[in-house]
């Protein structure tokens, strides 16, 4: 995978800012219909229980924050957040749709930043599908390094579904990109990576992680996961 498509998913969700909640929320090209809505908004509603149970707590870090969808969540958990993403466009409107002073917001590209603190819980929305495969032992390895003793992992993302994306957009496929189109038309290529629940849970159980990755009826995996306990090192000498 070159850099230069992690330059364009980046510019691309910078151009697709004031745009991208009409995904989540199924308007304009995601609109499919009422049927559609209602069960799409059931599964969210089954991602946004898990995440409640979970109890987020104390410092909270948000990896790839968008326009604050689960940033809202998250300040209502947490002693403090903070929010990082590389569009300085959607943070201006997370900090429209939040608007509290307990989440701090960093401007930084996630392949080339490194949390100054650790922290209790580390969220993230639909960003793990936009890691590339040859990224995702690093990318795991900065999140466990950046928890604390006991931290705690939240992350959710999406099943492959052609019904997820615009009606507009080509069929979705497992070959780690997508093309994107803009409202205006303007076509982007970016990491999509449809992880297999099961398979996912497998990889991360092989670096250290213990936690299942659920899955809803359609659109969703969402997982809870926090780094293995070793009970007796002995036994790995
Ligand atoms: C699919 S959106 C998810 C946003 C939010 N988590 C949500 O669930 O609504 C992906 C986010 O990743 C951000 N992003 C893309 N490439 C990035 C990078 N290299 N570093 C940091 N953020 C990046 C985009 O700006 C966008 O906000």
């Amino acid at each position: 995978m070159n850099t230069d498509i992690l330059a364009e998913q980046i510019e691309y969700y910078r151009q697709r800012a004031s745009e991208y909640d009409e995904w989540f929320l199924r308007q304009g090209r995601y609109d499919r219909g009422d049927q559609h809505r209602q069960q799409w908004f059931s599964e969210v509603a089954e991602v946004e229980a898990s995440l409640h149970n979970a109890a987020p707590s104390g410092d909270i870090l948000e990896l790839a924050c968008g326009t604050g969808l689960w940033t809202q969540h998250l300040v209502s958990f947490g002693t403090h957040v903070t929010a990082v993403d590389a569009s300085s466009e959607v943070i201006a409107l997370n900090q429209q749709r939040v608007g509290s002073a307990s989440v701090e917001y960093i401007v930084a590209d996630l392949f080339d930043w490194f949390p100054a603190q650790q922290f209790d819980f580390i969220f993230f929305g639909f960003w793990l599908s936009h890691v590339p495969m040859e990224r995702f032992v690093a990318f795991w390895q900065m999140v466990k390094e950046a928890l604390k003793p006991n931290g705690r992992v939240f992350f959710v993302d999406s099943l492959l579904n052609q019904e997820s994306t615009a009606r507009n957009h080509p069929t979705l496929h497992q070959q780690g990109y997508s093309e994107r189109k803009l409202n205006d038309g303007r076509t982007y290529r970016i990491v999509k990576i449809f992880h297999e629940p099961l398979q996912l849970e497998k990889s991360l159980q092989n670096l250290g992680w213990s936690g299942n990755v659920n899955y809803t009826a359609n659109y969703f995996l969402y997982s809870l996961v926090y780094p293995a306990k070793i009970i007796n090192q002995s036994a790995y000498i």
